[in-house]
Order: C-alpha cells, then sequence, then structure tokens
C-alpha cells in the first residue's frame, strides 16, 4: 500500500516536469545526499509542502524550521508546542530523508547549514480585497531577513549575488494553467503541458496556450476565458476561504514540484526545464518569467518565448508596464533595507 502510494506521489512529481527530464527521475540508491531546510514549515502551505519533500526521494536530510512572531510569551510557547507537531508528525514518515525540528530564530544557524536548497513558505498569506501588492512591504521584510541568514550560514558565497541562483516561483501559475487546459480540452492532465511567461500577479501572469501540448482546437472566447481563469486563480482561491487565507494545497505541490527541479539540476539531471521568474533580457524588463533550463549552477539557459499567437502578443505588451513597475518596486526596496 505504501509502496504503491510513494509510487503514485513519484509519477505524479515525474509527470508534472516536462517530457524531457522525466526519463531521468532516478531512485534513492543512486541520488547523493541533500539537505532541504523549510524556513515556515508549521503553516497552511508549510505543513503539505513538509510532507511533499518528505516523500521525495532526492532530499536525504529534511530540516523543518518552525518561525515565530514575537507578540506575548505566553502565546509563543503554546504555538511552539503546536506547531512542533508537525516535526514529529513528520519524521514518523518512513522515507529514506531524516527529520529535524527547530523553532526559535537562535537555531537558524544549525537548521540552515549545509542546506542545498531552502525553501520558504513563511509569510503573511493575503486576505479578501488584498492585491499581491498590498502584501509586498510585509512579506518582503520577512524574507529579506531570512535571506540574511541563509546568506550567513549556508552561503554559495556570502556577500555576493548570483543572478544564476535567484528565482521567483511562477510554478503555481503552470499548474493552474494545466489544470484548467485539461479540463476545458479533455484531454488527460497527465500528459498536459503549457508555458506560463511574465509575471505573478494578475495580468502579469501570461499563459500561451498557443504552445500548449498537445494542441486542441480551442476557439478564441475559450482561450481568453483559460487565461482570466489563470491569472485570477489566485483570486478564486482567497474568495472560496472567505479571509481565511489564500492557496495552500496548491502552492504547496508547485513549491515541492520546483524544489524538486532544482534538486535534479543540482544532481546534474540534464535537461530540466522549469517557467521561472528571472534575471532576463527575453524582453525590455531586466526580470521576467519564462522557460529555463535547470542545471549545477541554477539557471544554465534562459529559453525565448518562441512563436506567439496575436492575443498573447497583445497581452505580453499590456503586461510590460506593470511588471516593470513590480519590478522597479523591488529593486527599491532592496536598495533602501
Ligand atoms: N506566490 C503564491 O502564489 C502564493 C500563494 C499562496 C500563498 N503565498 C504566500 O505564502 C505565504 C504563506 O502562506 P500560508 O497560507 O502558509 O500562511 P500561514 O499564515 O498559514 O503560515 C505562515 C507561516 O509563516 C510564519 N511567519 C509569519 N510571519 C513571520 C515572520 N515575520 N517571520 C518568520 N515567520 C513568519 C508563521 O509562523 C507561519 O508558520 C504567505 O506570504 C502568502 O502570501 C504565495
Amino acid at each position: 500500500m505504501r509502496t504503491e502510494f510513494l509510487r503514485s506521489v513519484q509519477s505524479a512529481v515525474r509527470r508534472s516536469n516536462y517530457a524531457s527530464s522525466t526519463r531521468n527521475f532516478s531512485s534513492s540508491a543512486s541520488n547523493p545526499e541533500r539537505k532541504v531546510t523549510v524556513l515556515g514549515a508549521a503553516g497552511g502551505i508549510g505543513q503539505p509542502l513538509s510532507m511533499l519533500m518528505k516523500l521525495n526521494p532526492l532530499v536525504s536530510t529534511l530540516s523543518l524550521t518552525i518561525l515565530l512572531v514575537p507578540l506575548v510569551l505566553l502565546l509563543i510557547v503554546a504555538i511552539s508546542i503546536l506547531e512542533l507537531r508537525i516535526v514529529a508528525n513528520c519524521s514518523h514518515i518512513n522515507t529514506r530523508d531524516k527529520v529535524s525540528g527547530y523553532m526559535e530564530d537562535k537555531d537558524l544557524a544549525k537548521a540552515l547549514e549545509g542546506s542545498d536548497v531552502v525553501i520558504i513558505p513563511a509569510g503573511v498569506p493575503r486576505k479578501p480585497g488584498m492585491t499581491r501588492d498590498d502584501l509586498f512591504n510585509i512579506n518582503a521584510g520577512i524574507v529579506k531577513n531570512l535571506c540574511q541568514h541563509v546568506a550567513k550560514h549556508c552561503p554559495n558565497e556570502a556577500g555576493t549575488y548570483d543572478p544564476k541562483r535567484l528565482f521567483g516561483v511562477t510554478t503555481l501559475d503552470v499548474v493552474r494553467a494545466k489544470t484548467f487546459y485539461a479540463t476545458k480540452t479533455g484531454l488527460s492532465v497527465e500528459e498536459v503541458n503549457v508555458p506560463v511567461v511574465g509575471g505573478h500577479a494578475g495580468i502579469t501572469i501570461l499563459p500561451l496556450f498557443s504552445q500548449a501540448f498537445p494542441q486542441a482546437n480551442l476557439g478564441e472566447d475559450d482561450i481568453v476565458a483559460l487565461t482570466k481563469r489563470t491569472q485570477d486563480g489566485g483570486t478564486e482561491v482567497v474568495e472560496a476561504k472567505a479571509g481565511k487565507g489564500s492557496a495552500t494545497l496548491s502552492m504547496a505541490y508547485a513549491g515541492a514540484i520546483f524544489a524538486d527541479a532544482c534538486l535534479k539540476g543540482l544532481n546534474g539531471v540534464p535537461d530540466v526545464v522549469e517557467c521561472s521568474f528571472v534575471e532576463s533580457n527575453v524582453t525590455e524588463l531586466p526580470f521576467f518569467a519564462s522557460k529555463v533550463r535547470l542545471g549545477v549552477n541554477g539557471v544554465e539557459e534562459i529559453h525565448g518565448l518562441g512563436s506567439m499567437s496575436d492575443y498573447e502578443k497583445e497581452g505580453l505588451a499590456k503586461l510590460i508596464p506593470e511588471l516593470k513597475s513590480s519590478i522597479q518596486k523591488g529593486i527599491d526596496f532592496a536598495h533602501k533595507n
């Protein structure tokens, strides 16, 4: 039973990647030791993400870090005990990786030391009426603080900026585009692939259904509706949860898929291609999401946009000014803080 379940999780991960990389998915026996650290493992995303990483045979050490916002001491102790259950819970799963749990900022050095991949699902989720932009200042501050610990305790080279190792994770947009496309066309979701380019908010998310595989004969109205649904996917979940947060399970799945691709790249698996928001010269913008090939050094190659329909070209022209101002906001934040 367990073996069958594991096999189906593994094959889901395998199928979700681009076809060219699937034949290279290897068993734990031939995989090197890899340490993965999850910062914020007790949250709505952190918990399922931690479990998915526990099931990943490429991971040999899983370091789960519960981070707390220091409000009231008693409250912190109570939450800590509750949140630490994720560590015990995860550690009982009989897969390859050893699990360790860390709870406070002072433990971060131990948690991060020797990590090959650090995943940060810590942050404040979106509430109805809030845009992704509204969240920016809060979450940028949280990520900045955690990145400083990463740079200190498991640096590639501290004090340097390596554009090949900076990825914006836009996998959730790809996951949604694949699901919605397969549902509309009746194609098997396991075989479907849809590149999504641009950014990761509203109209900056541009699914390229003209390059979807396999191709289906959809009318323009259907393409417009699928594009809009992909762009509004986050809002659809925020509204469905009515004030109780944003996408957690699908985001955890998307994060696990991207982390798996990074691990494969680090392990030297060839032709690992995912869409990601990276420093890029594919358009006039300094950062842009498109297909990238991942390897031992991070981003090994950035793919161009390929042939696009007129509707997609219009979408690209519309998203450029909006994405440009978001990028500027990020650059300004980094310079000021
Ligand atoms: N990119 C996307 O598409 C997408 C989708 C969904 C959620 N998110 C983001 O992911 C993050 C997590 O969402 P969630 O639903 O799991 O939230 P959650 O509230 O369930 O969990 C958040 C976790 O972050 C930790 N945390 C909060 N503030 C912190 C701080 N200042 N320092 C350290 N840790 C802190 C909390 O302890 C908690 O464990 C949010 O920022 C949310 O906006 C992104």
